[in-house]
């Protein structure tokens, strides 16, 4: 019996890592460093120092992990390809080092009957295009098209499933805005110029992609949302959650369904847009699908004296936390889709991330029975089943992530993974949140037809 009635039986069920997180091997077959190099060997950046340099080292054990994806029977890898691997000076060359990798991976995935879901940004953009202004100037978005063309041509004889950004507001808001993430700026000009030239490029990608790939394309971009609720029911209160959702939700979602950048935060930025004739057109271009990605939801105060958009995010004492400290709240990513579908209503929703960090422990046999995070992927999952019983187009959900991996300015202190990576030996376990996700996907297929992997 399936745990998830309401999931069709095509649902698709897949994992989700990204380039710089796993692949290691930052300067090998002619790669060059991106702005996450950078950010990561400046001392200070990053929990304990650490960088992406080896991480899983998934450049070189790619198999392996494929034949991991088997075990857990899943359905589809999701995967970011690194921008410097395949231009290193951002434009221009094409490195065919850096493509034959991409070529072997999704081979590798097609064979083992694995469907590849393609990133193309996922945020290593090349340090040498931020050297000459990074996403807050347009060239940026320029090459990002470029580059998005070269990939479709090289993989879309093979690959249908595309994404162009991952998640925009993570580059514009916390590396431009916030200062905590790469390339670790503090600047509301920038940071609005950057989302707005990050939109720009996820236009210009999606059609590249659309004239470029071989095999007709399915394409989207993936967003992370998150439900804004009010802490109190005073009008204060009420408006910052409205302003929590529009610099969270709406800024982002508004625009890539045509309907341009939301008035009520362009007044409350005060920064012009870079705006040119044809814009708004290839950012609103209708998609084939929209990709979510679900960690927290939000609790706003107003907060007139704190940063943009002057909502103070209230902790709920007493709820269950993640090792990052977010709350653990399904019920939020059941409403989010509902609003979602609703408010926009895309052809199909992926979740093309959900999942949580937990401090793991290791048995002498080298098992890992991570029960929280196992509850936390069944508990979500029944969100989803739920929302798909409310009428939401849910298409498929990507667990995040495959491994253990590097967790940005957080290092590889918080582990994410279904699989348990050994940092020093690079080896593999399936943890028991992974058998888990395995056995959902094997009695959904029973249940619904399918029959097991
Ligand atoms: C998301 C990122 C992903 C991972 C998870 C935990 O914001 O897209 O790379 O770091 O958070």
């Amino acid at each position: 019996m399936t745990d998830f009635p309401a999931l069709a039986p095509d649902f698709t069920w897949g994992v989700a890592t990204s380039a710089y997180q796993i692949e290691g091997a930052v300067a090998e077959d002619g790669r060059s460093p991106s702005i996450w190099d950078t950010y990561s060997h400046t001392p200070g950046r990053i929990d304990g120092n650490d960088t992406g340099d080896v991480a899983c080292d998934h450049y070189h054990r790619w198999p392996e992990d494929i034949a991991l994806m088997r075990d857990l029977g899943v359905d589809a890898y999701r995967f970011s390809v690194a921008w410097p691997r395949i231009l290193p000076a951002g434009g221009g060359a094409v490195n065919k080092a850096g493509i034959d990798y991409y070529d072997r991976l999704v081979d590798g995935l097609l064979t083992a009957g694995i469907r590849p879901f393609v990133t193309l940004y996922h945020w290593d953009l090349p340090q040498v295009l931020q050297d000459q202004g990074g996403w807050p100037v347009r060239e940026t978005a320029e090459r990002f098209g470029e580059y998005a063309a070269v990939v479709a041509r090289a993989l879309g004889d093979r690959v249908s499933d595309w994404i162009t950004l991952n998640e925009p507001l993570c580059s514009a808001w916390i590396g431009y805005l916030e200062n905590r993430m790469a390339p670790g700026h503090a600047d509301l000009t920038e940071a609005v110029q950057a989302s707005y030239h990050l939109l720009l490029g996820h236009g210009l990608a999606a059609a590249a992609i659309r004239a470029e790939a071989a095999v007709p394309p399915q394409v989207g971009i993936v967003i992370n949302p998150s439900p804004c609720e009010p802490a109190t029911d005073t009008p204060e209160d009420i408006a910052a959650a409205v302003r929590a959702d529009g610099h969270t939700n709406r800024w982002w979602l508004d625009p890539v369904h045509g309907r341009g950048f939301p008035a009520d935060m362009r007044e409350l930025y005060q920064v012009e847009l870079p705006e040119q004739p044809g814009d708004a057109e290839l950012i609103g271009a209708p998609m084939d699908f929209l990709g979510l990605n679900y960690y927290f939801r939000m609790i706003a105060a107003n907060d007139p004296e704190g940063p943009i958009p002057y909502a103070r995010q209230i902790e709920v004492p007493g709820m269950a936390r993640t090792h990052m400290g977010w709350e653990v709240n399904p019920d939020g990513l059941e409403k989010l889709l509902v609003r979602v579908a609703d408010d926009y209503r895309p052809a199909k929703i992926y979740i093309t991330e959900n999942g949580s960090a937990y401090v793991d422990t290791v048995t002498p046999e080298g098992a890992v029975d991570d029960l929280d995070r196992a509850a936390y992927l069944q508990s979500h999952l029944a969100a989803v089943d739920r929302a798909a019983g409310r009428g939401v187009p849910m298409a498929g959900y990507f667990a995040w992530s495959l491994l253990d991996n590097f967790e940005w300015a957080y290092g590889y202190d918080k582990r994410f993974g279904l699989i348990h990576v050994d940092y020093e030996t690079q080896v593999r376990t399936i943890k028991t949140s992974g058998r888990r996700y395995a056995n959902l996907i094997d009695n959904h297929r029973a249940a619904t037809g399918r029959g097991a992997a």
